[in-house]
């Protein structure tokens, strides 16, 4: 049915789908999604047919079990029988204005080149490989190559800390580690090298270290363990067979914020992960082999797996990498790079579009972006205005904004506009409905679906091929999680509303998750990296309301004896967050007190202090308007409807 209908919404015009004719296509992929997604999955190829769609012993699924496939096979060797191995791939641009194009066959010989070197130092099917790259062809190269043999990558943002990247090895026990000298970031060197080797002190699972040479600054290689990655490939033979593996054989392992102190190891399969991805990034983003698909988020974050890698890669579509900072040398980097290279489908986050909106439309205008048709946000809630001023200055008013909900856990899209099999009509600020085969709903504390205009939790109703097959290690955390508050039913920890024409208004995190220009970051993470300075006895974190970044970051601290506030200890604090985490948990505001607000047994009621600082009365109505008012909900809001 999908495929019927999917040829009337293209070429994409501005032309929408009544929402009752999505309805129907909805509604009829839940009656049945199993039926449902083995004729998804039939779109791939396979080594050997699944013996099962889906074995669901809850909250524990397997997708497609008995069924081979990789990964690396689909995103690069499938091209090679085509038209596409010629093609470009990836259009790759540095920071500083280099290039570098890759084909579909370069990409292959690249791939098995590394493949073949990970090989001959000992990497086997089901080995850990920990990536701490720069935005370097490399990465996804990387990535490939483990997928290709069967090993599990796991990527490490590389604006995180050594400390970070020491936790991230130590929990999965990674075997390799890929990494770079340096990296740039405004025309300076970022020292990743020295940075790893700090973690490295700590890491005893770590046998081997890869070392691409980015930037030719000095560093330090350990002999017998670092080697340089252009030396090993080098004399690789350049075939090895992609490796087979069971539909549920992870492919990654990525690590994200919680409610803990301690990072979740979000273990994505092989099979169902791929058919998900495949899937929805033709109903969403219209992918087709001719798009120039660029995705401007980190590959460190799953946006970057799923977005810059797998799907558009499975599509045979061209990809572009760039390295370096949005404004670098000027705020009109991104658009000149979409007039290069002609990209179709262009997708990055809320934060980045407020940022450009503040320098301003003459930016963009300096350049021909005609070559664009789909535009998509992700990562927090996009407030109207940045949609409406995207929609205008960068779509020319001709291409639709896919307001794309989902999270790291879910592995792709699960809410947003469907172009590539019919467009609805579009509310700014709306992530519009739930795609084909994704059972969503709004419900209250008890788990009952609550009515049009009532605010509550978002979950998901039955298991869905992306969704992460447990966490690293801890399937107790991973019931607790997800699978505990209501029973039966994927919880993500979102707020939500549905409205009277039933698109759905995400609202934010329900729990102790702070989104931090799109980036996830739990408060208590950030609270115990406080706390684990010299000068500090206790530390609460809260979000406040940041006119670009979404959230910002707020600490107080109560100071230990022989500690004195100053602005000097402030400063040092926001170093030590950077040092500790990275510069995505440099704190906005310090405040230094000398009492915490608690709750008898002890907890630190955040609600209070989100209430101090933001000005508003405690209550939690009030936030809850702004933030719809901000989203441009237009129902009627009333302390009843909000609950
Ligand atoms: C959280 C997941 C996977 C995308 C990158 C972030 C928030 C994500 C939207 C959206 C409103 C959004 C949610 C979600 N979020 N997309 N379109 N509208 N909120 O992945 O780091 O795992 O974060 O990001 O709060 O739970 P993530």
């Amino acid at each position: 049915m999908l495929e019927k209908t999917r040829s009337e919404s293209l070429p994409v015009e501005l032309k929408y789908w009544p929402v009752k004719r999505y309805m129907d296509v909805y509604r009829k992929s839940l009656d049945d999604i199993e039926d449902f997604w083995e004729q998804e999955a039939r779109k791939l190829e396979w080594f050997r047919t699944w013996d099962k769609v889906l074995e669901w012993d809850p909250p524990f699924a397997k997708w497609f079990p008995g069924g081979l496939i990789n990964a690396a096979y689909l995103c690069v060797d499938r091209h090679l029988k085509t038209w596409r191995r010629n093609k470009v791939a990836m259009y790759w641009e540095g920071e500083g204005g280099e290039e570098k194009t890759l084909s579909y066959s370069q990409l292959y010989r690249e791939v098995n080149r590394l493949a073949c070197a990970l090989q001959k130092i000992g990497v086997r099917d089901g080995d850990r490989i920990a990536l701490y790259l720069p935005m370097i062809p490399e990465l996804p190269i990387a990535m490939l190559a483990s997928a290709r043999i069967g090993a599990i990558h796991t990527v490490v943002f590389s604006g995180f800390s050594s400390m970070a990247l020491a936790d991230r090895i130590n929990d999965t026990e990674a075997k390799v580690l890929i990494t770079a000298d340096g990296g740039y970031r405004r025309g300076k060197t970022i020292p990743l090298k020295e940075i790893a080797d700090q973690a490295l002190e700590h890491t005893p699972s770590i046998e081997k270290v890869i070392v691409v040479k980015r930037t030719g600054q000095q560093v330090k290689m350990k002999e017998g363990r670092d080697l340089w990655y252009h030396e090993i490939v080098e004399d690789a033979k350049e075939d090895v067979a992609p490796l087979p593996v069971e539909s549920t054989h992870p492919l990654y392992i990525l690590y994200t914020s919680g409610t803990t102190g301690k990072p979740k190891g979000i273990v994505h399969s092989t099979g169902g992960y791929l058919v998900f991805i495949n899937s929805i990034y033709q109903w969403v983003f219209d992918i087709k082999e001719d798009s120039v698909y660029w995705c401007t988020a980190d590959v460190g974050w799953v946006t970057g797996h799923s977005s810059i890698v797998y799907a558009p890669l499975m599509h045979g579509a061209s990809i572009v990498v760039y390295e370096g900072a949005p404004d670098y040398p000027r705020p009109d980097r991104w658009w000149e790079i979409i007039e290069k290279y002609k990209v179709t489908i262009f997708y990055t986050s809320p934060t980045a579009i407020r940022m450009f909106m503040r320098y301003g439309e003459e930016w963009p205008k300096k350049h021909d972006l005609s070559s664009l048709t789909i535009l998509g946000s992700v990562g927090e809630p996009i407030n109207p205005e940045a949609w409406l001023w995207y929609f205008k200055h960068i779509g020319g008013e001709r291409c639709p904004i896919v307001d794309t909900w989902w999270q790291t856990e879910t592995g792709g899209i699960m809410i947003s506009p469907a172009p590539g099999i019919g467009l609805v009509p579009l509310k700014p600020g709306s992530a519009t409905f739930p795609l084909p085969g994704i059972d969503a709903d709004v419900v209250d504390e008890n788990g009952n679906p609550l009515p049009p205009g009532v605010r509550g939790y978002l979950v998901i109703k039955k298991p869905w091929p992306g969704m992460l097959m447990t966490l690293y290690k801890d399937p107790e955390r991973y019931k607790q999680t997800y699978w505990s508050r209501f029973p039966g039913v994927y919880y993500t920890g979102d707020y939500c509303m549905k409205d009277e024409d039933g698109y759905f208004w995400l609202l934010g995190r329900a729990d102790e998750v702070l989104k931090v220009a799109g980036h996830r970051l739990g408060t208590m993470e950030l609270e115990s990296a406080v706390i684990s300075h010299p000068a500090v006895a206790e530390a609460a974190v809260i979000g406040k309301p940041h006119e670009i970044k979404g959230e910002g970051i707020v600490v107080f601290a109560i100071l230990r004896q022989g500690y004195a506030p100053s602005e000097k200890l402030k400063e040092e604090l926001r170093e030590f967050m950077r040092k500790t985490i990275g510069p995505v948990a440099t704190p906005d505001e310090i405040y230094f007190v000398s009492k915490l607000p608690k709750t008898r047994s002890g907890k630190i009621m955040r609600r209070v202090l989100r209430a101090v600082v933001s000005g508003m009365p405690v209550g939690d109505f009030a936030s809850a308007a702004a933030k719809l008012i901000g989203l441009g909900f237009q129902g009627s809001i009333t302390p009843e409807t909000i609950a």
